[in-house]
């Protein structure tokens, strides 16, 4: 099997800036067609202008998700699903870390929601198209951070109800993000629809911005700036784990540096990883 990201269709979540962006750039300049997803009019506007303009003949365009909201992934699901006869990639990019406990549904914490459930739901919704695609690539932007999560997923609170810490909640979601691409890539065996996850770096993009997370992590974000990857350094891991010809087949691995890492010993944990995935169907079902 060869893999050619020349033509093949992209989608891919939170494109309108930060790493994002910068990925769905170089897709283009590599030839893909690529919808990318923002929740903002005006900032998926200003984000395929500029790729237009950078990348000349660039197959670009976006459509609204806003990841806080069943009804808009559901919504946009149905728009890709309408409008897109082929998904060949597709990269789960946006995240964010919250400083704050927010509920996005009722009895769903926001940051599991924007970076997980959310992701969960919207691979569930396309899967078919997927598979029916195949060779397809799924891409889950997971983060280092997840060594944080010490002791792993807390199953007993999910929803963070006890206890809120952004750090913590963020380094459990990216913790999830890697069991979820893991459980994928064992469920979607054989249907030449590979799933990997990666770590981009640290970036110097908009992570942290907007008051979404307050002390040591503003800091760190605002003030080292200049010593952090820049978001086009930053996409190179998932450009590398969407296009790379030599890593068909690949299927539940992690990536840092367009290379194999071992993530954590919990993100490793088949257990946890089936137990996520009930999990996170119980809670769309219920
Ligand atoms: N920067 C780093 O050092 C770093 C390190 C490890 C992992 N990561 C991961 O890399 C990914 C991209 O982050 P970034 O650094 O590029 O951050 P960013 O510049 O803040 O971009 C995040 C993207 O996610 C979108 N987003 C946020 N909330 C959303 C929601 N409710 N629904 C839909 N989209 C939403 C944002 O849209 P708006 O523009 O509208 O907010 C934006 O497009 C994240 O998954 C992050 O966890 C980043």
């Amino acid at each position: 099997m060869t893999w050619d990201i020349r033509d093949k269709q992209v989608v891919l979540t939170g494109g309108n800036t930060g790493i994002g962006k910068a990925t769905a750039e170089e897709l283009c300049r590599r030839g893909a067609r690529v919808v990318i997803t923002a929740r903002d009019a005006a900032k998926g506007d200003a984000a395929v202008a500029s790729i237009r303009a950078t990348v000349p003949g660039a197959v670009i365009d976006w459509r609204p998700l806003d990841l806080t909201s069943r009804a808009s992934i559901e919504g946009c699901a149905a728009t890709l699903l309408e409008e897109l006869e082929a998904i060949d990639v597709l990269v789960h990019n946006a995240g964010l870390i919250l400083s704050d406990r927010r509920e996005a549904e009722p009895g769903v914490e926001a940051t599991f929601m924007i970076n997980h459930l959310g992701p969960f739901l919207l691979t569930r919704l396309l899967e078919r198209r997927l598979i029916e695609s195949a060779p397809a690539r799924v891409v889950v932007v997971a983060s280092a951070a997840h060594r944080r999560a010490r002791g792993g997923l807390d199953f007993e609170d999910l929803q963070a109800t006890r206890r809120y810490s952004g750090e913590l909640v963020y380094s459990r979601s990216k913790l999830a993000n890697i069991l979820f691409t893991n459980e994928l890539a064992r469920r979607l065996e054989g249907t030449g629809v590979t799933a990997n996850s990666l770590h981009p770096g640290v970036v110097a993009t908009n992570f942290t911005g907007d008051g979404d997370a307050t002390g040591l992590w503003r800091f760190f974000f605002r003030f080292l700036r200049p010593f952090l990857k820049t978001p086009d350094q930053g996409a190179r891991t998932s450009v590398h784990v969407a296009c790379e010809p030599s890593i068909v087949g690949v299927s539940g691995a992690y990536f840092s540096d367009s290379k194999r890492a071992t993530p954590s010993a919990f993100a490793r944990d088949e257990d946890a990883a089936r137990r996520l995935w009930a999990a996170s169907e119980a809670l769309l079902d219920g």
